[in-house]
């Protein structure tokens, strides 16, 4: 049995004083909730938003780390650095940080052993672009980056990775895959990570499905075989359409 994970990502929202104060809302919202949930907040909001969730279930992660563990490494934070604040899960790989920010597989790979190398719980997202999905490319992109991003990840390893289908035409665009396409993606990512592994890890494995989840699609998406859980962004930003998206993961 999959343990639903629900996760926000709250991307670039959130200054620290904003995100205490919209913690403390949540965590009175989630109060009793016993699925699991995690924010992914900015990185310099973790510390108001982690002394805020301080004895809740709510678990505060990263949205990034660096591919480095320390050095000449201007602007990056790294892995040392989250887990002596007290985070232990990183979100790594996001279409935004692929698309914008130019990271490639492989460099996503370092930052997702080095994560693991830490001890930490990696949620890693993959997906395709609209016209990769239109060229008929869905399976190769989703081949490549599930092999390339978990290069030298233990069957072992494998419990300490969540992956999050996001597909990228799907993002904030308020255009969902429909739950039958999202799950065909799921299913073809689990058979990938069977072969890739076993059946076992692959049957263990959470996958996520991010792409404009809102309170009123969620329930079918997550009805479906293989999605798991979602990674929401836009709707995590409020309680009131985050709630609701929490409570069908119960
Ligand atoms: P939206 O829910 O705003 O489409 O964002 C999804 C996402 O990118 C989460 O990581």
């Amino acid at each position: 049995m999959r343990e639903p994970f629900i996760a926000g990502n709250w991307k670039m929202n959130m200054t620290p004083s904003q995100g205490a104060v919209f913690a403390a809302s949540l965590k009175d919202a989630l109060k009793g909730s016993r699925t699991k949930v995690m924010v992914a907040v900015p990185f310099v909001t973790i510390p108001a938003v982690l002394e805020v969730l301080k004895g809740s279930n709510i678990i505060v992660g990263a949205q990034n780390m660096s591919d480095q563990k320390s050095g000449a490494h201007t602007g990056e934070i790294s892995a040392l650095m989250l887990k002596d604040l007290g985070v232990n899960t990183v979100i790594l790989g996001h279409s935004e940080r692929r698309a914008i920010y130019g990271e490639s597989d492989s460099f996503i790979n370092r930052k997702v052993l080095l994560a693991i190398a830490e001890g930490m719980e990696v949620v890693l997202c993959i997906g395709e672009t609209l016209s990769e999905r239109e060229g008929g490319h869905l399976e190769e992109v989703l081949t490549s980056q599930v092999t390339e991003g978990l290069k030298g990840v233990s069957a072992e390893e494998m419990k300490k990775i969540t992956l999050a289908y996001e597909p990228v035409w799907a993002i904030g665009t308020g255009r969902t895959a429909t739950p039958e396409d999202a799950n065909d993606a799921h299913a073809f990512i689990r058979g990938l990570v069977a072969k890739l592994y076993n059946e076992g890890v692959a049957e263990e494995l959470i996958i996520q499905y991010g792409g404009s989840v809102k309170a009123d699609n969620v329930a079918a998406l997550l009805s479906k075989e293989h999605i798991d859980g979602a990674l929401v962004g836009g709707a995590s930003l409020s309680v009131e359409q985050f709630l609701p998206i929490v409570n069908f993961g119960a």
